[in-house]
């Protein structure tokens, strides 16, 4: 009948993502999963864009693009969380910071920041000026994903982009960092303020563009120890928490630091609604030491899934008994590894997708 055709519609358009009750503490039947970095080099199909489209840069910034290589993961193993493709540096050149991400070396920023002249440079972010194609990618795949999953957006955490910003590529042992943070805090505070500032408002920029929650990378936090994660991660990552708060307070939060394990009650207190835990800390421990009001995410060695389908089978099945019931999005500890078998992956995906609590 008509009327049953339309309370179809309503029901499939308004139903939440499993990912988002799962976060909320709802029922749920399973948990839900999605894996770090699912967007790129491990896939052939993304391979073949990369050859037609080099620079990355492009292949981020192109609505078009952005939208197809988001979806391929979609197309083929229906995650339930659909992660922008885009990088935690792409917001950079808007604030005046020039970069590139260059094949084989990574990123690289033009001219580091190392003195406060630097600082000064840096302009504060305007999404809808800078990155307007970050915000209608993320419309268009809302409405293609249509809810059958959550659309995720992220950014990068203050210390994790100075790092980039300071070091003027990845690091090793961070010592340009270490050297600014030890010798003029105030410059590498003044820079920390710049970006939680603008992340604030880039995070409220994409969950009003469709993205469902966002997830924080704070990679290399964990480089710091912990009085210093004190000083120079912790508040800025809490202003970012409390400022989407106040406007999106149902905006879920996911924070991941990679090697996290002695951090882990220092992430629950920036308030954030998930903290997504790497593969040196057990999962029940993990667990225990975040308490019941904080959802967990993660864990599993990005390495299982170049093992035998059986090993990554037990490992699924040992993660999600360990997380216990509710509150956990299965994922890896870390972004999937460029070189692990896609097969490998369908078998992740179609594992967790087949548990029942
Ligand atoms: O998860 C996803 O699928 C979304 C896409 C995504 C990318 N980068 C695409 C990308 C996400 C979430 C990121 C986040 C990111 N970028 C982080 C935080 C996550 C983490 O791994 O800790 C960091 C530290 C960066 C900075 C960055 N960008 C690095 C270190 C690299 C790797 C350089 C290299 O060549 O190995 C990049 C480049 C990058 N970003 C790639 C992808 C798919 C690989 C380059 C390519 O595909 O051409």
């Amino acid at each position: 009948t008509l009327g049953g055709t339309l309370i179809e519609q309503k029901a499939i358009s308004v139903a939440k993502p499993l990912l988002l009750n799962a976060v909320r503490g709802q029922e749920v039947e399973r948990p839900p999963v999605w894996l770090m970095r699912q967007a790129g080099r491990y896939m052939k199909s993304y391979q073949i864009i990369c050859e037609k489209y080099p620079s990355f840069r492009e292949r981020s910034e192109n609505v078009d693009l952005v939208v197809e290589i988001s979806m391929q993961p979609w197309n083929v193993f229906k995650p339930d969380g659909v992660i922008l493709f885009s990088d935690i540096l792409t917001p950079l050149s808007g604030m005046n910071i020039p970069f590139d991400i260059v094949k084989g070396k990574g990123p690289v920023i033009f001219n580091p920041v190392c003195a406060s002249d630097g600082v000064d440079q840096v302009r504060e972010f305007v999404p809808e000026e800078s990155v307007p194609y970050v915000g209608e990618a993320l419309t268009i795949l809302r409405k293609e994903v249509d809810n059958k999953a959550a659309v995720l957006g992220f950014v990068g955490a203050p210390f994790t982009l100075a790092s980039y910003v300071v070091e003027g590529g990845s690091s090793k042992h961070f010592t340009k960092i270490k050297k600014l943070a030890f010798s003029q805090p105030k410059v590498l505070h003044a820079l920390l303020q710049k970006f939680a500032n603008s992340m604030a408002k880039y995070i409220k920029y994409q969950a009003d563009s469709g993205a469902q929650a966002v997830q924080i990378f704070d990679s290399w936090a964990t480089e710091l120890s912990p009085v210093d994660f004190e000083e120079f991660s912790l508040p800025y990552l809490k202003q970012i928490v409390d400022a989407v708060k106040q406007t999106h307070p149902d905006l879920p939060l996911i924070l991941y630091a990679s090697g996290s394990g002695g951090l882990l009650e220092r992430l629950a207190l920036t308030g954030v609604d998930v903290v997504s835990l790497d593969w040196t800390v057990d999962m029940a421990e993990g667990r225990r030491r975040l308490g019941p009001e904080v959802a967990v995410q993660g864990n599993v060695d990005p390495g299982v899934l170049f093992g035998s389908q059986d090993f990554i089978t037990s490992r699924i099945i040992d993660t999600v008994r360990k997380a216990g019931k509710g509150k956990h999005i299965l994922n890896l500890g870390h972004g999937i590894v460029v070189g692990t078998p896609e097969e490998n992956v369908a078998h992740f995906f179609e594992v967790a997708k087949g548990i029942r609590y």
